[in-house]
Order: structure tokens, then C-alpha cells, then sequence
């Protein structure tokens, strides 16, 4: 595997998860030195030596909870603190939960837009001075939600467009300082988050497309399929590529 991201130190949330960890083990294969973020602080201390192992550079790890701006906005900080540098940020934390949408209290609705968007914003906008001096990069992660609605997840896929505009937006705004912007949608991916259980009443059929993808087992991408479009975005190899959003899905949002 090639070494593009060798010299590049990168902020990854969500670091605990399926989709941050194997994000986190390609970045690393491919020379990056990391900060791993998560809520969950305990799954990343065997991250990181898996980590240190395939890069050569010992990562960072350090705990926040996106529910806080006050610990999203430290973050930044803290990672700054523990490397000196940042070229680029890839926001992976989210949460998902169903429920059904008449039935969702003021509280969840802003829980899950702090969590999904405001702290993808905040995380953002504490980085953007540090990547101007490297002419970095973010990378967000939204989701097929964002594009074609979520039955049961309304606040979730309100979450997820929002990073879409976040993400056009800020790439707009940053273009002439050198600061790419980017977000991707995955599909149906293999993780925690795809386990999480129906809502009574709730229409089991409403994933049926996915269910159509040969060469998937019941429609699943992996958390690697997503990990290996964040290492396309944060390198050189996407330097002419900003405001996109890259939907990784096998093709489930056509079907
Ligand atoms: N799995 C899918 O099918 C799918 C599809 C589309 C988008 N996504 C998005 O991909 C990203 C990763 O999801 P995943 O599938 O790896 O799920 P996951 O549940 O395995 O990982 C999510 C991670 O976010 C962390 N997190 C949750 N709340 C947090 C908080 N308050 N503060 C800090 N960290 C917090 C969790 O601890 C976990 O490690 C999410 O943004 C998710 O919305 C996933």
C-alpha cells in the first residue's frame, strides 16, 4: 500500500466505532500519524498500538463527547497540543436512534442535531486555522439519509444534510485559503449503528434495495469501503476536489 499520507497528522472521531477505527488502521497504513477521538476512550488504547504499528508514529487519543461544544471545541486544542500540527480532520462520530418522528421530545431532536452537526461545525471551525497553515483538509461523514430521507430518523437525516451544506459552505468560504472540504455518504455499512432495533410498528421493508447488491451479504458495504474513501479525500490524490460528497453504497441510492 502506497505511504500518500506519510508526514500528515490527522484528527479522527469517532475513533471507536466501525467506520472511525478501520478509517483509522487505513490512514495509518498509508504513514499517517494520528489523534484518535472518541467518547469511548478504552477501545483506543489497542487502536493506537495497532496503529503506531502500521504507521511507525504513535497516535494521540483523547476523549470528548460531541454532545458538549465546549469539549468538541478542546478537542482541536488538545490535539493540537498532543502533535503540534494538524493537516487534516476526518469527522466520523454520530449517532443514530429510531424512533418515530411525532413521537421525538424537543430534547432528542437537539441531542441528535449536537451530536450529528453542530459538533462536525465546531470541531471544523476550531481546525480552521491550523489547516490554513497547512493548506489541510476535513473530511465529514453525512449519509445516504441526508439524500433521500430516513423513515423513522428524521432528526438524523436533517443532521446529515446539514453536514452536506456545512461542508459546500465552509468549502466555499476556504478555497482561496487552500482548505479543502469535503463530505461522504455511505450506505448500508456493516457497524453498531446498522444494528440498531426497529421501532414497534416500524416497516421492516423500507432497506429493501440494499438487499439487492450481489456480491453483498444482505446488502452490506464495510467500514473498509468507507476508510478507503477518507484516505482518497485527505490526500494530494483529491487535491482538486473540494465540496464534494462522495456516496459510497454499491450503488443502493440508484437502485
Ligand atoms: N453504519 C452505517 O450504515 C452508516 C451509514 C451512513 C452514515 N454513517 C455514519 O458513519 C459514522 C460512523 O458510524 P459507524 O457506522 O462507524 O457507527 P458506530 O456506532 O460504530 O460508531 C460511531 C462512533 O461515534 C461515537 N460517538 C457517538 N456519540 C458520541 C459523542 N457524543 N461524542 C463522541 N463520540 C461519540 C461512538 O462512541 C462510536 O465510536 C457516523 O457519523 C454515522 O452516522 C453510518
Amino acid at each position: 500500500m502506497s505511504r500518500r499520507l506519510e508526514g500528515r497528522t490527522i484528527l479522527v472521531t469517532g475513533a471507536a466505532g466501525a467506520i472511525g477505527s478501520a478509517t483509522a488502521r487505513r490512514l495509518a497504513r498509508e504513514g499517517a500519524r494520528l489523534v484518535l477521538a472518541d467518547r469511548l476512550t478504552e477501545p483506543l488504547a489497542a487502536l493506537a498500538d495497532e496503529a503506531a504499528g502500521l504507521s511507525g508514529a504513535r497516535p494521540a487519543v483523547t476523549g470528548y463527547d460531541a454532545e458538549s461544544p465546549l469539549s468538541s471545541a478542546a478537542l482541536v486544542d488538545e490535539a493540537l497540543a498532543a502533535t503540534g500540527r494538524l493537516d487534516a480532520v476526518c469527522n466520523i462520530a454520530g449517532f443514530y436512534a429510531k424512533a418515530h418522528s411525532s413521537e421525538v421530545s424537543d430534547d432528542d431532536w437537539d441531542r441528535m442535531l449536537q451530536i450529528n452537526l453542530a459538533s462536525v461545525f465546531t470541531i471544523s471551525r476550531q481546525a480552521i486555522p491550523h489547516l490554513a497553515k497547512t493548506r489541510g483538509c476535513v473530511v465529514s461523514t453525512s449519509s445516504l439519509a441526508a439524500l433521500e430521507g430516513l423513515a423513522y430518523a428524521t432528526a438524523y437525516a436533517v443532521a446529515k444534510a446539514g453536514v452536506i451544506a456545512l461542508t459546500k459552505s465552509l468549502a466555499a468560504e476556504y478555497a482561496a485559503a487552500g482548505i479543502r472540504f469535503n463530505a461522504i455518504c455511505p450506505g448500508a455499512i456493516r457497524s453498531q449503528m446498522s444494528t440498531v432495533a426497529a421501532v414497534p410498528g416500524a416497516d421492516p421493508d423500507l432497506a429493501f434495495r440494499r438487499s439487492r447488491l450481489p456480491g453483498f451479504e444482505g446488502g452490506y458495504g464495510e467500514p473498509s469501503d468507507v476508510a478507503a474513501a477518507f484516505a482518497y479525500l485527505v490526500s494530494d490524490d483529491a487535491r482538486y476536489v473540494s465540496g464534494s460528497v462522495l456516496v459510497v453504497d454499491g450503488g443502493q441510492f440508484l437502485l
